[in-house]
């Protein structure tokens, strides 16, 4: 996640030479080498020195140790923090280090990875409107950023945005499985189903209509498309669906209390 922020950053136009990264993996500072022009250390503190901004891309389990490595040089120099950690909230960062300080939330999703994600964003009230538009400047690199105002939010955005590629994901999986249980072979079958869920993405996206209105718009009475959603309802995807969604979002919000009080 954090080599497409910083190859959105890099594309984007930020001069590589004010990137800093660090990683203990010797393997993962080799593989950025290669990929940016950026400074690259082993040690978290000494990445951190010179930092406006600090980006927190660790796996939730070794947040805490990693904030724990560069916590007196938060305090002393007072950058922006954005976490893009799942499920661990703001309050329990700023507690690990010990201080408030002007901090940002990123919830991404995976579609960050081809610069095509969404973010959901949440501050603190020490983070001011600077440090706002630093954070959506950063996010942007990935992909399109929404503010939203409390935690319970993110949890929300990671319900929807967050683990939803894997919703469409199973989707496609379902219609490629229909297809090939229909006669057609696996390449045609994935085309199909990946063009038009691409298709209707594209569609969704840059026209006037809501997708309930669209769906109305290619559902003709008596026609195929008709027959497909009314068994579909009649089998209650909307209940399923919704009842899913509803699982990730009270998660999230476990998760968040685990981890937070590790
Ligand atoms: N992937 C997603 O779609 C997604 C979506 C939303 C949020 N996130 C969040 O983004 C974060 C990163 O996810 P990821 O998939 O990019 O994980 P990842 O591939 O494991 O990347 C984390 C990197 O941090 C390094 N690291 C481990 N301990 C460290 C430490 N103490 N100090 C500095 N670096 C350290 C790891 O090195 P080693 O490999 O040597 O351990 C690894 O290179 C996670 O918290 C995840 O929850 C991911």
């Amino acid at each position: 996640m954090a080599r497409s922020i910083i190859g959105g950053l890099v594309s984007s136009g930020w001069p590589s030479k004010n990137i800093f990264v660090s990683d203990p993996s010797k393997e993962q500072r080799n593989l950025l080498e290669k990929q940016f022009s950026i400074t690259i250390y082993e040690n978290n503190e000494k990445c951190i020195r010179q930092a406006d901004i600090v980006v927190l891309s660790v796996k939730p389990q070794v947040l805490k140790q990693a904030v724990e490595s560069i916590r007196t040089t938060l305090v002393k120099n007072n950058p922006l923090i954005i976490s893009i950690v799942a499920g661990i909230r703001i309050s329990d960062i700023v507690k690990w280090i010990g201080q408030e300080v002007p901090f940002v939330r990123a919830m991404p999703n995976t579609p960050a990875l081809v610069n095509c994600g969404v973010s959901g964003l949440l501050a603190n009230a020490h983070a001011n409107s600077f440090h706002k538009q630093s954070a959506t400047q950063v996010m942007q690199a990935v992909g399109q950023v929404i503010w939203v105002n409390t935690e319970s939010d993110i949890d929300t955005v990671t319900g929807i945005s967050g683990s939803g590629p894997a919703y469409f994901f199973k989707l496609m999986e379902i219609m490629i499985n229909a297809a090939q249980a229909n006669g057609l072979g696996g390449t045609v079958a994935r085309t199909l189903a990946l063009q038009t869920a691409l298709g209707a993405a594209k569609l969704a996206s840059k026209s006037e209509h809501l997708p309930g209105e669209l769906r109305r718009q290619v559902t003709s009475p008596g026609g195929t498309t008709e027959a497909a959603l009314l068994t579909m309802e009649k089998h209650g995807i909307d209940e399923t669906i919704t009842l899913g969604i509803n699982d990730a979002i009270k998660k999230s919000a476990e998760l968040a209390k685990t981890l937070g009080a590790m």
